[in-house]
């Protein structure tokens, strides 16, 4: 280990030569963080690009291109909820409105950013495992000091779920069948549930709803808000891991019914 001025290295501190003390497998929620990382990432980028299939049935419109509002989705009549006015182009993804406050919206959420610090930035992987680097600042400083716009993010993210819950109920209808009710709209639904677990489960919401409140007996409504977005606030990590999921199951399930791999199988309609 090397010497330095700061850190697990600096005067004072106990000098030990290994690496680490740790014999259990420390390193293996950073790995498994990474590879989970990087398996949505890969089929995010790959499909966002694609600009196909992302409509099936008519009425099934992925999440990872709502709102369409390319040119491109008159490719896909249907498709396109809320107009089409981006220009038409394999660069510019058909939901450029959305993707770019929705990656934001993860890349500066408090667990994501847990999650990356100690498995991508190594800072430190685990506890009592020195990290590579020789200074810290923390969030003190830019580039870092701008993951506190996740609060303002917050609120575009409310509007993103609203619109897939848009979708979802969308989904129910068909242009010439009418009310139709298919496997589709329970992924769909379910998908939708769990991003409002996300979304509601967040640290900002739950701010939003109780933070500077100096009596919760004079604000009943937001304490029982709070306390309702608290019990959900415990397992945002958990959410936050199954929607990506659920985000990668929903296109799959869109893309194949929309390639005709698969049938999408009606129980209404
Ligand atoms: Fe994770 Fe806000 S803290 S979405």
């Amino acid at each position: 280990m090397t010497t330095t001025a700061q850190g697990v290295g600096a005067p004072g501190r106990a000098q030990i030569g290994s690496g680490s003390l740790r014999t259990d497998r420390w390193w293996l929620p950073p790995l498994a963080t990474n590879v989970g990382l990087l398996i949505f990432l890969a089929y995010a980028g790959a499909r966002t690009f694609q600009q196909q299939y992302f409509f099936a049935d008519q009425r099934y419109l992925t999440p990872f291109y709502s709102p369409c509002v390319s040119l491109g989705c008159a490719s896909e009549p249907g498709s396109s909820h809320f107009g089409m006015f981006l220009p038409d182009n394999p660069l510019i993804p058909y939901a450029a409105l959305s993707l770019p406050f929705l990656l934001a919206f993860r890349l500066t959420c408090y667990y994501y950013r847990r999650a990356y610090y100690r498995s991508v930035w190594i800072a430190p992987a685990a506890c009592a495992v020195p990290e590579p680097h020789a200074t810290y600042t923390g969030e003190t400083r830019f580039p870092l000091i701008m993951q506190n716009v996740h609060r303002y993010f917050f609120y575009i993210g409310v509007v993103v779920s609203l619109i897939n819950t848009y979708d979802a109920v969308r989904a129910f209808w068909h242009p010439m069948d009418g009310f139709v009710v298919g496997v589709g709209n329970f992924v769909l639904l379910g998908n939708v549930v769990l991003l409002w677990g996300y979304t509601l489960s967040c640290h900002s919401c739950r701010h939003v709803m109780g933070g500077r409140l100096k009596h919760f007996s004079k604000h009943p409504v937001r304490y029982w808000a709070w306390t309702r977005i608290s019990a959900l606030n415990t397992r945002h990590m958990l959410f936050a891991w199954v929607t990506l999921g659920s985000l990668i199951l929903t296109d799959l399930y869109v893309m194949l019914v929309a390639r005709g791999t698969i049938t999408d199988f009606r129980l209404i309609g």
